[in-house]
């Protein structure tokens, strides 16, 4: 069965589909319910039963196109032996990395310690493919990954060196590559049927350093997805110039960010796009949340677009809100 989604990149879609990132997650009082009582956010992560209920949530309420899992892009470097803590009002807090031990680590292992996610997706897409949507699966970028595993934290602007490009970073880099392809197989062997790719801290590195860091390794993966017939997104958060980046690394889906005029990457950038409106307009009355949406749906008239945000939801988002977004989206016709 063809999804609104797969439609939409091959041009013959009846209207606009709609997903955001961080669809479940803090602002639904359903989430927040369930979270109370699951203090450990990794723990949480690889609950099965608690996990494809997360994902679902949003669906049930809003009807979205797609369903993405929920996990975390930090279960990799779990996974790959490094501890990962999500602290409250903190973020994520990790181990210092073992080089030794990550050059150890076996496919078996990686794939039984995440097995649960993939549980997750595989209970996900049967319930989903009856009503006919996209189950996406997700990666973190090598360059975001690299970044969170040697900077054990979130990297604000200023508080982390650009490393060097010596043997160690070339080692993670390589490992990166290898394991995200297994954890990326898996997720479409059950069910995923995209994977888009989070670049959240692409933004931060210099033109010079794009090649090394952001190109090349995020190419190596749009090319195994695309290998294996699946739908990929990439979404380089902050990056300058979108355009050479999709010259680069050719993926199906560009997602922007807020920080980019949408009129200049609707005239300049051919593939199909994904998202661009600012997660804090949803915080402003209704009137405002209109004029913007319909901005965004006006510059991509006619062209690929698929509806959804520059970054992810605020957790103080309005659920009625959100369901207001849906309701001017879907009743919006040229
Ligand atoms: O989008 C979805 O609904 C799917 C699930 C999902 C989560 N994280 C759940 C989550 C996805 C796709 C991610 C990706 C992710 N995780 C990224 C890339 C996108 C981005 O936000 O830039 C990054 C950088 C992470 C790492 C991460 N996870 C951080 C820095 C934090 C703490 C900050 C925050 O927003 O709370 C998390 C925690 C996290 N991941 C939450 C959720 C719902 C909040 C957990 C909670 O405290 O309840």
């Amino acid at each position: 069965m063809i999804t609104l989604i797969q439609d939409c990149i091959n041009n013959k879609s009846s209207r606009t589909p709609i997903w955001l990132m961080r669809q479940a997650g803090r602002y639904l009082p359903e989430f927040r319910s369930i979270r109370e009582e699951n203090q450990d956010f990794v723990k949480l992560c690889l609950n099965t039963k608690l996990s494809s209920e997360i994902t679902i949530q949003p669906i049930t309420r809003f009807d979205f196109d797609a369903a993405i899992v929920f996990s975390d892009i930090l279960l990799v470097p779990y996974a790959l032996g490094q501890h990962v803590n999500f602290k409250k009002d903190f973020g994520p807090d990790l181990d210092k990395i073992d080089l030794k031990m990550l050059n150890q680590v076996k496919k078996k292992d990686f794939l039984r310690k995440l097995n649960p996610v993939y549980e997750t997706i595989k209970e996900v897409k049967t319930k989903l493919s009856v009503r006919n949507k996209d189950t996406i699966g997700f990666v973190g970028a090598p360059w975001t990954l690299l970044l969170y595993m040697l900077n054990r934290k979130s990297p604000k602007e200023g508080n982390f060196n650009i490393f060097p490009k010596d043997k160690d970073i070339h080692k993670i880099l390589v490992k990166l590559d290898e394991f995200l392809k297994i954890h990326i197989e898996a997720q479409i062997e059950n069910g995923a049927s995209i994977i888009q790719i989070f670049d959240s801290w692409a933004g931060l590195l210099p033109e010079k350093d794009l090649e090394y860091f952001v190109y090349k390794p995020t190419k190596s993966l749009v090319d195994f997805i695309r290998q294996k017939k699946t739908i990929s997104i990439c979404f380089p958060r902050n990056i300058n110039n979108y355009k050479k980046f999709v010259e680069n690394v050719d993926p199906d889906i560009i997602n922007i960010d807020y920080s980019v005029n949408p009129s200049v990457i609707s005239e300049t950038i051919d593939i199909t796009v994904q998202g661009g409106l600012d997660p804090k307009i949803l915080l402003q009355n209704k009137e405002f949340v209109r004029n913007e949406v319909t901005k965004y749906l006006k510059t991509f008239n006619k062209k690929r677009y698929i509806f959804n945000l520059g970054h992810g939801v605020l957790p103080d988002t309005n659920p009625d809100m959100v369901k207001y977004l849906v309701d001017v989206v879907r009743s919006f016709n040229g």
